[in-house]
This record gives C-alpha cells, structure tokens and sequence, in this order.
C-alpha cells in the first residue's frame, strides 16, 4: 500500500478506506490514541489503537518520536477536535525513539533551548511552521519574478572581487596554513593559492547581477551570501540568502515599486496559502505577548501586522527629511538615543529607523537620497553633489528589509567615485566594461530572505528562521 501524507487524509472525507500513513509520534493517550505527524502539515491524525488487539511489547514501543507505518480504515471521528480518525489494523515500528535520552518531550521548549538541538527542532510545531512558510515564501519570490519576465541568474558564490563593501569577507583557501608559500615580504602569496589569486565568498551577487540585467534586461539573484562581520544581534547572521533584482532602463522610482510590490506580493501570498501555520505561529505570539508588560506589548498583532502591510503604500521620504524628524523627535531631544542624531550626514542605527517606522509613522517606510558618503561607490549621483540615489525599506521590528539604488551608469563619474574611494579600477574592468559598451540607467535591490522570514513567521530571532544558523562562535551541524 502507498504511504498517503496526513495532509491529504486530514483533507480527505472519511467513509471507511483502507490507507497507510507512516510518520512519528507526537503522543500517545490512554494506550489508545495515537498523534502521527510527518511534516506535511501542522496537524496530526489521530490513530486509534484497539490495545487488545495488539502485542503489548510492540505498543511499548510506540512512544514519543518514534517512527511508525500504520494501516487502517479512515473513518468519521468519534470523539471532538478532529474530522477523521485512522482505525489501525496494523502498525510496524520503523524507528525505535527512547524515552530516557530523546531530548525533545512533549512540553514547552524555550527557543533557546531548542536552538542547541536544532537537529532536531525542525520536529516541533513552531519550527514546523517556520519551515513550511520558509519554502512557501522562497516559491513566492520566485514566482513573482517569473510572471513578470525577469530570468533567475546564479551569481558566483566564490569571488575575486572584495569592491562591495558591503561587509568583512571570509577568505576560501587551499594553501596550508601553518606553512604557506610567501612572497618576497613575507606574506602568504595567494598567487599560487587555488585559484592563483586571492579569494572570498561573495557578500552580494549584485555586481555580476549587473553584468547579467545590460543584457537580459531583467534578472535576479536567490542565493547564499556571507559577512563576517562581528555582529551578534537578532538580526543578523554570518550565512543569509539574498535576493537581488537587477533592471535595466530602470530608475529608482521604478525599482520602489518593485520592492513594495514583490514584499506585498509575498506577503499576501503567504497570508492565503499559509492559513493554519501563521495561525499557529499567530497565537504563539498572543500567548507570548500576555506574559508581557502592557507597555512592552506590541500594538498590532501578527495577522494584523502582515494585512497592514499588504493593504498600505509604504511612507516614501528623503534621509534629509528623516534627519529633521529624528532631530525633533522626543528621544532625541530627551536623550534617550544611544546615538543622539545632530548633523546631517551621520548613518542610521537601528534605533534611529525602528523610531520613524514603529513610533512616528507607524507603517514600512522607505528612505531615499542617502549621503553619498555613507553609501557605496555604485549608487547613482545626485544633482545635488552630495547624496546617491539610494533607497532602504525599513519594517517594524525589523529595521533594514531592504537596501538597493539606482547604479551610476556615467563611466566618468563612477570611475571618479572608484577613485575616492579607493577602489582598483584596474582590477574591476569587467564592471566598468558594461558603463563603456552600451550603458544605461539601471537600478536594484537586496532583499534579507530571513529578514523577510522573521517578519512574516513574527519570531524576535533570526537564528530561528533559518534551520542552521552560522554567526560568531557557531557554525554547528
Ligand atoms: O544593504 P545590503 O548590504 O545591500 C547589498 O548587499 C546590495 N549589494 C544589495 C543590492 O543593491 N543588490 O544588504 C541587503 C539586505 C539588507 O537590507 C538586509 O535585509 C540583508 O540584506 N542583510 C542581512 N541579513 C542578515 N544578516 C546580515 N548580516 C545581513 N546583512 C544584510
Ligand atoms: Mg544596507
């Protein structure tokens, strides 16, 4: 008999066929009911075991995780809180699960907790949910760029290149470590490394995403990126994925649309195919929240926060603009900014961006119109000589969703920049090759994938958005 998942029989209109489901065991009531789950979704089935009819040594061992096959007629439940029930006629242990030492037992796990087993946690409702929603939103994404004609380009995950700057890089190397070639100045000659020079994993796919948009007209990227930055914060991880949309005869008016189209599609998307697990994950937070001082309570609620998204235009305004209103804010003028903001010209820190999207506009915000100095040597320069063409699209208990400009597509201008900022043209001649045969105005983005997933799942933690977490210290499984 085939094995059909309990998605399907939960779907399924019970009038006594015979099926066999296999999948483990959430619990195990009265020597009589059995809870089977496989992941195919939140639910479970619930498997009626007649004990008499069974072995008892057998039934011993259907505990809690186990992995079992069972068969069975699909009948209308007897008892409340489900449609059908599976009248087991046979069950066959697949995989013993030992009580005494498996760690996860059906009780509340804090999220800490589970993060040191994350080999296992995927078996929880919670991160169940997660996953399930992580793939959907990844399909989201792809679909959405798919019907509007942009083509999927693979970036290179190794890289020569280190001109971003968009973050520290992680070296990838053959050479021996405790004995490697060196040049003339006693350094490690990378020359006679793997690939004969020195080498990084890549930190953005955009500027090989660049080459590909002069002349596929539409393109982007879902891959893997890398920072090494020392950065221990909820937000951040050393390994995330990255979607960067690249488009030519595009401005940066053009391309905020099509970052608060492609996260209102998304996010609308995961709100009609997702039902069950955000309501799941939904009220996980409501219950959360109740342990939370009234004022420590957040004003919308999950589903609410995921709506308001998807049903308003997002606040557009210029850094300068958010600069006086950060200035005669109350935080600001009380001192309660780590980082007081007084002169134009200063970066923003997360406090600084959660205030205009949490308190004073209360909605997504994207800012435009960076300061050409706190951004990189690509984006596109003003008429004003001292800001870029820059936008960042800043989420209510995200901070920076996404990070994207117009590029600056004038040779003269970018190799003047380059120059300013250091930047060995020489070695970059493959990029400014597109700005001298046939360039033209084109602009993108990057969006955090788990940026995105923290959003929309509600969790505080991005390292529980991503089923193997790398950041400073960590890299376990
Ligand atoms: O703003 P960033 O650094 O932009 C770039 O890398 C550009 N090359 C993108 C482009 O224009 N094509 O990164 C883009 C986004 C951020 O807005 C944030 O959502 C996410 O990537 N991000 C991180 N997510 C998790 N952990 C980190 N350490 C992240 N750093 C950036
Ligand atoms: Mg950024």
């Amino acid at each position: 008999m085939q094995r059909i998942p309990v998605k399907e029989v939960l779907s399924t209109d019970p009038s006594g066929q015979q099926i066999t489901v296999m999948g483990w065991v959430r619990s195990f009531r009265s020597n009589r009911f059995i809870a089977l789950n496989d992941g195919s979704c939140l639910g479970n089935l619930q498997v009626v075991v007649d004990f008499e009819q069974f072995d008892e040594a057998l039934l011993k061992r259907v505990t809690v995780g186990a992995a079992l096959s069972v068969s069975g007629s699909l009948v209308p439940s007897q008892g409340s809180g489900q449609r059908q029930e599976l009248q087991c006629s046979s069950i066959e242990i697949l995989g013993d699960c030992d009580p005494g030492v498996y760690p996860l037992q059906p009780k509340k796990h804090s999220l800490e907790f589970l993060r040191q087993i994350a080999h296992l946690r995927f078996r929880t409702n919670t991160f169940g949910a997660i996953f399930r929603i992580r793939h959907q939103i990844a399909f989201a994404i792809h679909e959405f760029f798919h019907n509007r004609g942009f083509y999927y380009m693979h970036s290179p995950i190794i890289t020569a290149s280190d001109a971003e700057g968009a973050g520290e890089m992680f070296r990838v190397t053959t050479l021996d470590l405790h004995n490697p070639p060196r040049t003339e100045n006693g350094q490690p000659d990378f020359s006679q490394d793997f690939f004969g020079r020195s080498a990084h994993l890549t930190v953005s796919g955009q500027l090989e995403g660049e080459l590909a948009a002069l002349a596929l007209s539409k393109i982007y990227t879902f891959g893997p990126t890398f920072r090494a930055e020392n950065s221990n914060t909820p937000r951040h991880l050393a390994e995330f994925w990255m979607i960067e949309p690249e488009v030519a005869f595009a401005d940066l008016n053009s391309n905020m649309d099509l970052a608060e189209g492609l996260l209102k599609f998304v996010i609308g998307k995961i709100l009609s195919v997702c039902e069950e697990d955000l309501k799941f994950l939904h009220d996980r937070e409501v219950e959360e929240e109740k342990t939370k001082p009234q004022n420590e309570r957040s004003e919308m609620n999950l589903l609410e926060r995921l709506r308001f998204c998807v049903d308003h235009d997002f606040v557009r305004l210029s850094y300068t603009e958010a600069i006086d209103i950060l200035r005669n804010s109350n935080p600001n003028k009380k001192g309660k900014f780590q980082f007081p903001v007084e002169k134009w010209g200063t970066d923003l820190q997360s406090e600084h961006e959660r205030y205009l999207v949490e308190k004073h506009f209360k909605k997504p915000v994207i800012l435009t119109d960076y300061p050409k100095e706190i951004k990189a040597f690509y984006m596109r320069q003003n008429e004003d000589g001292k800001t870029v063409a820059a936008m960042d699209i800043l989420f209510p208990g995200i901070g920076e969703i996404v990070g994207g400009s117009q590029r600056e597509e004038r040779l003269e201008l970018l190799e003047r920049r380059m120059e300013e900022m250091h930047i060995p043209a020489e070695e970059m001649y493959w990029y400014l090759d597109t700005r001298r045969f046939g360039s033209c105005p084109h602009a993108g983005f990057g969006l955090g994938f788990e940026r995105l997933v923290l959003f929309i799942t509600g969790m505080n933690n991005i390292r529980d958005v991503i089923p193997f977490p790398r950041f400073p210290g960590n890299a376990e499984f």
